[in-house]
């Protein structure tokens, strides 16, 4: 049973109680993402060349629907690049970058692709250090630009209820009230992510969301991924291989090299694969 079924009735969730129909409380679907091929996310031979260097190259993959894709590959793989590239931070030398079938984001802005429905985490937690952990959380669903309210208005019964929903998932119920800046490092990172999944956004990039952790920390990460399984489409680019394999499970994971895909598959075989292994793994 998910920790969301503790705090909303049965048959009830997140899109429900906003009026909308999916049947989950994430985002896998949206008004105006067309998905009707399967996939979310389309990259086709995308090249970013700073001064000559290629830190893309001539990339191509695919993320489908409700995906939770694992990204691997050694420091200088062009991991992080390829995330600026999708979120409009970077605009690739060439190739193509669509979200669903429709949405060209190389012509997209870095504001327009949030709004899109395309939702990042950078590698260091970005929190509201002087504001409660509740407050962060209620501020980052008033930036919401698809939800109608104000900074000053008053929370709805809804609005409380996905607060407290998303206080359980990210383990930091019964904390809401303390300063972002007291929590762990860990912590923080927890609350950065509720601070995306409270803005349901349909594809979730996270890079490093484990680096710095403790392994305790580590671990309730990863069942906290494995909880959002199937009800989000998310990439996560992570070098704790421990954690990988726990999140990856029998899903796919690409191995990333010279800015190029160097394998994929599942977790067993891309770590038998000698290429990996001499590239990145090690022997
Ligand atoms: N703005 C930039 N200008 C020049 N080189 C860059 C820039 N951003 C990244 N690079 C280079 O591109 C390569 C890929 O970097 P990055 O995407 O950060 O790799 P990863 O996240 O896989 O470690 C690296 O060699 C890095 O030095
Ligand atoms: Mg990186």
């Amino acid at each position: 049973m998910s920790q969301l079924s503790h705090v909303l009735p049965p048959g009830q969730n997140y899109e429900s109680a906003s009026g909308d129909q999916e049947a989950s409380y994430g985002r896998i679907k949206q008004d105006g993402l067309d998905t009707t091929h399967g996939a979310i996310l389309y990259l086709e031979d995308i090249t970013v060349s700073f001064d000559g260097f290629k830190a893309i190259n001539q990339l191509n993959l695919d993320i489908s629907v409700g995906e939770l894709r694992c990204i691997i590959g050694p420091n200088g793989a062009g991991k992080t690049t390829m995330m600026d590239v999708i979120t409009g931070k970077t605009r690739p030398t060439s190739g193509t970058a669509f979200f669903g079938q429709t949405m060209d984001l190389t012509k997209m802005n870095e504001v327009e692709i949030a709004h899109a429905g395309i939702g990042r985490k950078f590698q260091r937690p970005t929190v509201f250090e002087q504001h409660t952990v509740f407050d962060n959380l209620e501020l980052a669903m008033k930036m919401d630009k698809r939800v109608k309210t104000t900074l000053f208005a008053r929370l709805s019964s809804e609005q409380r209820d996905k607060i407290a929903a998303i206080l359980e998932l990210i383990r930091l119920n019964g904390q809401e009230q303390r300063l972002a800046g007291l929590l762990s490092h860990g912590q923080k990172q927890w609350l950065e992510i509720g601070m995306l999944l409270i803005q349901e956004p349909q594809l979730i990039l996270l890079d490093e969301p484990v680096a710095g952790m403790s392994d305790a920390e580590t671990a309730r990460t990863a069942e906290l991924l494995n909880e959002l399984r199937g009800k989000h489409s998310i990439m996560v680019v992570e070098h704790d291989m421990g954690f990988v394999a726990e999140i990856a499970q029998q899903g796919k994971v690409t191995v990333l090299h010279e800015g190029s895909v160097l394998a994929q598959g599942t977790m067993q075989q891309v770590q038998a694969d000698d290429r990996v292994i001499e590239v990145y793994l090690g022997r």
